[in-house]
Protein backbone atom coordinates (compact mmCIF):
# COMPACT_ATOMS: atom_id res chain seq x y z
CA UNK A 1 0.00 0.00 0.00
CA UNK A 2 1.19 3.24 -0.93
CA UNK A 3 1.66 5.72 1.73
CA UNK A 4 0.37 8.54 -0.36
CA UNK A 5 -2.83 7.38 -1.39
CA UNK A 6 -3.71 4.98 1.86
CA UNK A 7 -6.80 6.13 2.92
CA UNK A 8 -9.16 5.51 5.25
CA UNK A 9 -13.47 5.53 3.78
CA UNK A 10 -15.88 4.07 6.60
CA UNK A 11 -13.44 3.21 8.73
CA UNK A 12 -11.81 0.52 6.06
CA UNK A 13 -8.29 1.09 4.78
CA UNK A 14 -8.39 1.54 0.87
CA UNK A 15 -4.71 1.53 -1.06
CA UNK A 16 -6.01 4.38 -3.04
CA UNK A 17 -8.67 6.75 -2.85
CA UNK A 18 -10.62 5.80 -5.87
CA UNK A 19 -13.92 3.67 -5.95
CA UNK A 20 -15.48 1.63 -8.32
CA UNK A 21 -18.64 2.88 -8.18
CA UNK A 22 -21.48 0.57 -8.32
CA UNK A 23 -22.48 -0.24 -12.09
CA UNK A 24 -22.81 -3.25 -14.60
CA UNK A 25 -18.35 -3.40 -14.11
CA UNK A 26 -19.02 -4.29 -10.49
CA UNK A 27 -22.07 -7.03 -11.39
CA UNK A 28 -19.35 -9.66 -12.42
CA UNK A 29 -16.68 -11.15 -10.74
CA UNK A 30 -14.08 -11.39 -13.80
CA UNK A 31 -14.72 -7.38 -14.13
CA UNK A 32 -14.38 -7.36 -10.52
CA UNK A 33 -11.10 -8.96 -10.44
CA UNK A 34 -10.06 -6.47 -13.49
CA UNK A 35 -10.93 -3.31 -11.30
CA UNK A 36 -8.55 -4.61 -8.49
CA UNK A 37 -5.92 -5.27 -10.70
CA UNK A 38 -6.60 -1.50 -12.24
CA UNK A 39 -5.41 -0.11 -8.77
CA UNK A 40 -9.18 1.09 -7.66
CA UNK A 41 -9.27 1.15 -3.55
CA UNK A 42 -12.68 -0.30 -2.79
CA UNK A 43 -15.74 -1.87 -5.38
CA UNK A 44 -19.24 -0.90 -4.93
CA UNK A 45 -20.81 -3.80 -6.34
CA UNK A 46 -23.86 -3.08 -8.48
CA UNK A 47 -27.20 -2.59 -6.21
CA UNK A 48 -29.44 -5.20 -5.31
CA UNK A 49 -32.79 -3.50 -5.90
CA UNK A 50 -35.60 -3.17 -2.91
CA UNK A 51 -38.46 -4.38 -5.32
CA UNK A 52 -36.60 -7.28 -6.60
CA UNK A 53 -35.94 -9.11 -2.75
CA UNK A 54 -39.97 -8.33 -1.75
CA UNK A 55 -40.75 -9.85 -4.62
CA UNK A 56 -38.54 -12.65 -4.02
CA UNK A 57 -39.79 -13.01 -0.53
CA UNK A 58 -43.86 -12.37 -2.01
CA UNK A 59 -43.50 -15.58 -3.69
CA UNK A 60 -41.63 -17.74 -0.97
CA UNK A 61 -44.64 -16.52 1.30
CA UNK A 62 -46.99 -17.63 -1.99
CA UNK A 63 -45.59 -21.01 -1.82
CA UNK A 64 -45.42 -21.64 2.15
CA UNK A 65 -49.68 -21.11 1.45
CA UNK A 66 -49.73 -24.98 1.21
CA UNK A 67 -48.21 -25.60 4.48
CA UNK A 68 -51.04 -26.81 6.69
CA UNK A 69 -50.03 -25.93 10.16
CA UNK A 70 -50.53 -21.72 10.77
CA UNK A 71 -47.71 -21.69 13.74
CA UNK A 72 -45.37 -23.35 11.15
CA UNK A 73 -46.50 -21.24 8.63
CA UNK A 74 -46.11 -17.85 11.25
CA UNK A 75 -42.64 -19.27 12.25
CA UNK A 76 -41.61 -19.56 8.99
CA UNK A 77 -43.13 -16.02 7.18
CA UNK A 78 -41.19 -14.38 10.46
CA UNK A 79 -38.17 -15.72 9.56
CA UNK A 80 -37.64 -15.40 6.26
CA UNK A 81 -36.82 -12.36 5.10
CA UNK A 82 -33.90 -13.52 7.49
CA UNK A 83 -32.95 -16.04 5.41
CA UNK A 84 -34.08 -15.53 1.88
CA UNK A 85 -33.52 -12.43 -0.60
CA UNK A 86 -32.12 -12.66 -3.80
CA UNK A 87 -29.91 -15.71 -4.04
CA UNK A 88 -27.99 -14.88 -6.75
CA UNK A 89 -27.26 -11.53 -5.66
CA UNK A 90 -25.89 -13.15 -1.89
CA UNK A 91 -23.53 -15.73 -4.72
CA UNK A 92 -22.10 -12.89 -6.66
CA UNK A 93 -20.83 -10.89 -3.31
CA UNK A 94 -19.39 -14.20 -2.40
CA UNK A 95 -17.43 -15.01 -5.32
CA UNK A 96 -16.45 -11.38 -5.74
CA UNK A 97 -15.24 -11.57 -1.70
CA UNK A 98 -13.24 -14.70 -2.39
CA UNK A 99 -11.19 -13.35 -5.88
CA UNK A 100 -10.32 -9.54 -4.70
CA UNK A 101 -8.42 -8.63 -1.34
CA UNK A 102 -9.97 -4.79 -1.41
CA UNK A 103 -12.98 -4.00 0.63
CA UNK A 104 -16.32 -5.47 -1.41
CA UNK A 105 -19.03 -2.81 -0.72
CA UNK A 106 -22.71 -4.43 -1.28
CA UNK A 107 -25.20 -2.12 -2.91
CA UNK A 108 -29.32 -2.11 -2.21
CA UNK A 109 -31.35 0.41 -4.35
CA UNK A 110 -33.83 1.03 -2.06
CA UNK A 111 -36.50 3.36 -0.92
CA UNK A 112 -38.50 2.39 2.43
CA UNK A 113 -37.28 0.43 4.73
CA UNK A 114 -40.76 -1.90 4.72
CA UNK A 115 -39.59 -5.66 4.91
CA UNK A 116 -36.57 -6.24 2.64
CA UNK A 117 -34.23 -4.69 5.35
CA UNK A 118 -33.03 -8.35 7.08
CA UNK A 119 -31.47 -9.02 3.55
CA UNK A 120 -28.55 -6.54 4.83
CA UNK A 121 -28.03 -9.41 7.93
CA UNK A 122 -27.44 -11.96 4.96
CA UNK A 123 -25.01 -9.80 2.72
CA UNK A 124 -22.97 -9.05 6.37
CA UNK A 125 -23.07 -12.23 6.71
CA UNK A 126 -21.92 -13.08 3.09
CA UNK A 127 -19.09 -11.04 3.90
CA UNK A 128 -19.92 -7.47 2.43
CA UNK A 129 -16.96 -5.20 4.23
CA UNK A 130 -19.88 -2.45 4.16
CA UNK A 131 -23.52 -2.01 2.89
CA UNK A 132 -24.36 0.96 0.80
CA UNK A 133 -28.04 2.12 0.33
CA UNK A 134 -28.49 3.43 -3.25
CA UNK A 135 -31.73 5.84 -1.93
CA UNK A 136 -33.11 6.06 -5.53
CA UNK A 137 -36.79 7.74 -4.98
CA UNK A 138 -38.11 10.21 -6.37
CA UNK A 139 -41.25 11.59 -4.30
CA UNK A 140 -43.86 12.10 -6.76
CA UNK A 141 -46.77 11.96 -4.16
CA UNK A 142 -47.72 15.60 -3.92
CA UNK A 143 -50.14 14.42 -0.30
CA UNK A 144 -46.51 13.43 0.51
CA UNK A 145 -44.15 16.58 2.94
CA UNK A 146 -40.85 16.82 2.74
CA UNK A 147 -40.69 15.86 6.37
CA UNK A 148 -42.41 12.87 5.44
CA UNK A 149 -40.21 11.60 2.68
CA UNK A 150 -36.94 12.76 4.78
CA UNK A 151 -38.42 9.99 7.69
CA UNK A 152 -39.02 7.54 5.40
CA UNK A 153 -35.48 8.33 4.34
CA UNK A 154 -34.18 8.31 7.71
CA UNK A 155 -35.92 4.98 8.85
CA UNK A 156 -34.28 3.23 6.42
CA UNK A 157 -30.78 4.29 8.06
CA UNK A 158 -32.33 3.59 11.05
CA UNK A 159 -33.63 0.15 10.21
CA UNK A 160 -30.13 -1.09 8.39
CA UNK A 161 -28.19 0.13 11.41
CA UNK A 162 -30.05 -1.61 13.59
CA UNK A 163 -29.86 -5.13 11.85
CA UNK A 164 -26.02 -4.78 10.97
CA UNK A 165 -22.74 -4.51 12.43
CA UNK A 166 -21.10 -3.28 8.69
CA UNK A 167 -20.44 0.40 8.05
CA UNK A 168 -23.25 1.95 6.09
CA UNK A 169 -23.15 4.35 3.39
CA UNK A 170 -26.06 6.58 2.46
CA UNK A 171 -26.44 7.24 -1.37
CA UNK A 172 -28.29 10.22 -2.02
CA UNK A 173 -29.61 12.78 -4.35
CA UNK A 174 -28.83 16.45 -3.91
CA UNK A 175 -32.66 16.94 -3.88
CA UNK A 176 -33.59 17.69 -0.47
CA UNK A 177 -34.64 21.23 1.10
CA UNK A 178 -32.01 20.96 3.73
CA UNK A 179 -29.26 18.91 2.53
CA UNK A 180 -26.89 19.76 5.51
CA UNK A 181 -29.86 19.08 7.38
CA UNK A 182 -30.34 15.71 5.90
CA UNK A 183 -26.90 14.77 6.02
CA UNK A 184 -26.72 15.51 9.94
CA UNK A 185 -30.16 13.46 10.59
CA UNK A 186 -28.62 10.45 8.48
CA UNK A 187 -25.10 10.72 10.42
CA UNK A 188 -26.87 10.43 13.84
CA UNK A 189 -29.01 7.69 12.51
CA UNK A 190 -26.25 6.03 12.42
CA UNK A 191 -24.97 6.38 8.33
CA UNK A 192 -21.05 6.22 8.72
CA UNK A 193 -20.55 7.76 5.01
CA UNK A 194 -22.36 9.78 2.55
CA UNK A 195 -21.89 9.23 -1.19
CA UNK A 196 -22.75 12.63 -3.08
CA UNK A 197 -24.91 12.29 -5.36
CA UNK A 198 -26.47 9.31 -6.70
CA UNK A 199 -27.77 9.46 -10.26
CA UNK A 200 -31.21 9.06 -11.58
CA UNK A 201 -31.81 8.00 -15.18
CA UNK A 202 -32.94 11.29 -16.92
CA UNK A 203 -34.82 9.87 -19.88
CA UNK A 204 -34.97 11.69 -23.36
CA UNK A 205 -38.13 12.47 -25.74
CA UNK A 206 -37.83 10.82 -29.07
CA UNK A 207 -39.90 13.45 -30.76
CA UNK A 208 -39.51 11.01 -34.46
CA UNK A 209 -41.57 8.34 -32.78
CA UNK A 210 -42.73 9.86 -30.15
CA UNK A 211 -41.74 8.17 -27.33
CA UNK A 212 -39.61 8.33 -23.96
CA UNK A 213 -36.12 7.65 -25.11
CA UNK A 214 -33.84 5.46 -22.59
CA UNK A 215 -30.43 5.51 -23.00
CA UNK A 216 -27.30 5.15 -20.47
CA UNK A 217 -26.25 8.54 -20.03
CA UNK A 218 -22.64 9.25 -19.16
CA UNK A 219 -21.38 11.44 -17.20
CA UNK A 220 -19.45 15.06 -18.33
CA UNK A 221 -16.18 16.47 -16.66
CA UNK A 222 -18.91 19.64 -15.64
CA UNK A 223 -21.24 17.33 -13.88
CA UNK A 224 -18.17 17.53 -11.07
CA UNK A 225 -19.61 20.74 -9.81
CA UNK A 226 -22.44 19.77 -8.02
CA UNK A 227 -20.87 16.92 -6.23
CA UNK A 228 -17.61 19.04 -5.46
CA UNK A 229 -19.79 22.36 -4.08
CA UNK A 230 -21.60 20.19 -1.53
CA UNK A 231 -18.58 17.96 -0.33
CA UNK A 232 -16.92 21.37 0.54
CA UNK A 233 -19.45 22.84 2.38
CA UNK A 234 -20.95 19.39 3.85
CA UNK A 235 -16.90 18.77 4.70
CA UNK A 236 -16.22 20.00 7.99
CA UNK A 237 -19.90 20.48 9.18
CA UNK A 238 -20.05 16.20 9.62
CA UNK A 239 -17.87 13.71 10.72
CA UNK A 240 -18.62 10.70 8.55
CA UNK A 241 -16.96 9.78 5.65
CA UNK A 242 -17.84 11.61 2.32
CA UNK A 243 -17.46 10.01 -1.10
CA UNK A 244 -17.74 12.42 -4.12
CA UNK A 245 -19.60 10.19 -7.26
CA UNK A 246 -20.24 12.16 -10.84
CA UNK A 247 -18.80 13.48 -12.97
CA UNK A 248 -14.80 12.05 -11.68
CA UNK A 249 -13.31 11.46 -15.28
CA UNK A 250 -9.94 12.26 -14.85
CA UNK A 251 -7.35 12.53 -12.28
CA UNK A 252 -8.03 16.60 -11.79
CA UNK A 253 -11.35 15.24 -11.11
CA UNK A 254 -9.91 12.96 -8.02
CA UNK A 255 -7.30 15.97 -6.96
CA UNK A 256 -10.56 18.65 -6.84
CA UNK A 257 -12.99 15.75 -4.91
CA UNK A 258 -9.85 15.42 -2.38
CA UNK A 259 -9.08 19.48 -2.43
CA UNK A 260 -13.09 19.81 -1.54
CA UNK A 261 -12.88 17.14 1.52
CA UNK A 262 -13.94 13.92 0.07
CA UNK A 263 -12.80 10.94 1.44
CA UNK A 264 -12.29 9.22 -1.77
CA UNK A 265 -13.73 9.74 -5.50
CA UNK A 266 -16.37 6.63 -7.12
CA UNK A 267 -15.67 6.31 -10.78
CA UNK A 268 -18.09 4.98 -13.30
CA UNK A 269 -18.40 6.47 -16.43
CA UNK A 270 -14.12 7.54 -16.76
CA UNK A 271 -14.77 3.05 -16.63
CA UNK A 272 -16.10 2.96 -20.21
CA UNK A 273 -12.76 4.61 -21.28
CA UNK A 274 -11.04 1.35 -20.26
CA UNK A 275 -9.93 0.53 -16.74
CA UNK A 276 -6.84 1.71 -17.39
CA UNK A 277 -7.84 4.72 -16.71
CA UNK A 278 -7.64 4.25 -12.86
CA UNK A 279 -3.83 3.43 -13.04
CA UNK A 280 -3.12 7.03 -15.29
CA UNK A 281 -5.63 8.86 -12.57
CA UNK A 282 -3.33 7.66 -9.56
CA UNK A 283 0.23 8.56 -11.78
CA UNK A 284 -1.85 12.20 -12.15
CA UNK A 285 -2.70 12.19 -8.35
CA UNK A 286 1.01 11.31 -7.56
CA UNK A 287 2.91 13.56 -9.55
CA UNK A 288 0.54 16.60 -8.44
CA UNK A 289 1.11 15.47 -5.03
CA UNK A 290 4.45 15.58 -5.53
CA UNK A 291 4.49 18.74 -6.91
CA UNK A 292 2.76 21.00 -4.38
CA UNK A 293 4.51 19.38 -1.87
CA UNK A 294 2.13 17.06 -0.67
CA UNK A 295 3.31 13.63 0.94
CA UNK A 296 0.18 11.72 1.73
CA UNK A 297 -2.96 12.62 0.17
CA UNK A 298 -4.40 13.32 3.70
CA UNK A 299 -2.02 16.19 3.83
CA UNK A 300 -4.14 18.21 1.07
CA UNK A 301 -7.66 16.29 1.88
CA UNK A 302 -9.94 19.45 2.61
CA UNK A 303 -7.83 22.42 2.07
CA UNK A 304 -10.36 23.83 0.17
CA UNK A 305 -13.40 22.86 1.71
CA UNK A 306 -15.56 25.67 2.74
CA UNK A 307 -15.32 26.07 6.62
CA UNK A 308 -11.64 27.32 5.44
CA UNK A 309 -13.02 30.17 4.04
CA UNK A 310 -14.01 32.96 6.94
CA UNK A 311 -14.15 35.56 4.20
CA UNK A 312 -17.39 34.28 2.29
CA UNK A 313 -15.33 33.50 -0.97
CA UNK A 314 -15.70 29.79 -0.50
CA UNK A 315 -18.62 27.67 -2.48
CA UNK A 316 -21.72 29.14 -0.68
CA UNK A 317 -21.73 32.11 -2.35
CA UNK A 318 -18.59 31.65 -4.61
CA UNK A 319 -17.55 35.69 -5.55
CA UNK A 320 -21.45 35.16 -6.95
CA UNK A 321 -22.03 38.61 -7.60
CA UNK A 322 -18.72 39.51 -9.12
CA UNK A 323 -19.04 36.34 -11.63
CA UNK A 324 -22.44 37.63 -12.78
CA UNK A 325 -21.54 40.83 -13.24
CA UNK A 326 -18.42 40.04 -14.87
CA UNK A 327 -20.22 37.24 -17.25
CA UNK A 328 -22.63 39.82 -18.09
CA UNK A 329 -20.57 42.31 -19.14
CA UNK A 330 -18.24 39.66 -20.91
CA UNK A 331 -21.75 38.98 -22.82
CA UNK A 332 -23.96 41.55 -23.22
CA UNK A 333 -25.06 42.25 -26.83
CA UNK A 334 -24.44 45.77 -27.52
CA UNK A 335 -26.96 47.92 -30.04
CA UNK A 336 -25.39 50.71 -32.59
CA UNK A 337 -24.36 52.46 -29.92
CA UNK A 338 -23.19 49.99 -27.23
CA UNK A 339 -25.31 51.26 -24.32
CA UNK A 340 -29.24 49.88 -24.18
CA UNK A 341 -28.57 46.75 -24.49
CA UNK A 342 -25.48 46.44 -21.92
CA UNK A 343 -27.67 48.41 -19.52
CA UNK A 344 -30.49 45.49 -19.68
CA UNK A 345 -27.68 42.40 -19.24
CA UNK A 346 -26.65 44.41 -16.26
CA UNK A 347 -29.52 44.71 -15.02
CA UNK A 348 -30.18 40.99 -15.75
CA UNK A 349 -27.40 40.43 -13.72
CA UNK A 350 -28.24 42.12 -10.14
CA UNK A 351 -31.98 40.83 -11.01
CA UNK A 352 -30.64 37.17 -10.51
CA UNK A 353 -28.41 38.24 -7.57
C1 LIG B 1 -24.93 1.98 -16.57
C2 LIG B 1 -24.95 2.48 -15.15
C3 LIG B 1 -25.48 1.67 -14.15
C4 LIG B 1 -25.51 2.14 -12.84
N1 LIG B 1 -26.02 1.31 -11.86
C5 LIG B 1 -26.03 1.75 -10.58
C6 LIG B 1 -26.52 0.91 -9.53
O1 LIG B 1 -26.91 -0.25 -9.73
N2 LIG B 1 -26.52 1.42 -8.27
C7 LIG B 1 -26.06 2.66 -7.98
O2 LIG B 1 -26.06 3.05 -6.80
N3 LIG B 1 -25.59 3.48 -8.95
C8 LIG B 1 -25.56 3.05 -10.23
N4 LIG B 1 -25.07 3.88 -11.21
C9 LIG B 1 -24.59 5.23 -10.85
C10 LIG B 1 -23.08 5.24 -10.64
O3 LIG B 1 -22.70 4.41 -9.56
C11 LIG B 1 -22.56 6.69 -10.38
O4 LIG B 1 -23.08 7.14 -9.14
C12 LIG B 1 -22.95 7.66 -11.48
O5 LIG B 1 -22.75 7.08 -12.76
C13 LIG B 1 -22.14 8.95 -11.38
O6 LIG B 1 -20.76 8.68 -11.43
P1 LIG B 1 -19.88 8.91 -12.78
O7 LIG B 1 -19.97 10.35 -13.08
O8 LIG B 1 -18.50 8.46 -12.39
O9 LIG B 1 -20.50 8.07 -13.84
C14 LIG B 1 -25.03 3.44 -12.52
C15 LIG B 1 -24.50 4.24 -13.55
C16 LIG B 1 -24.45 3.78 -14.85
C17 LIG B 1 -23.85 4.66 -15.91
Amino acid sequence: MSALTQTLYLGLDLKCPIVAASSPFTGAVASARKLEEAGVGAIVMRSAFEEEIRSEIASIYDDLGDIGSAVALDYLRADLPMRLGPQRYVELLRAIRREVVVPVIASVNCTTSEQWTSFAKRLEVAGADALELNVYDIPVDPEETAEEVIRRHIGIVEAVTSTVHLPVALKISPFYSSLPNFCLRAEKAGAKGLVLFNRFLQPDIDVAAPAIREDVHLSHEDDIRLPLRWTALLRGRLKCSIALSGGVLSGEGVVKAILAGADVAYVCSALYKGFGVVGEMMSYVDKWATDHGHRRVDDFRGLLRETNFTDGHGFERAHYMNILAGAAAKTAPTDEEGRASADKSDRNAWEWA
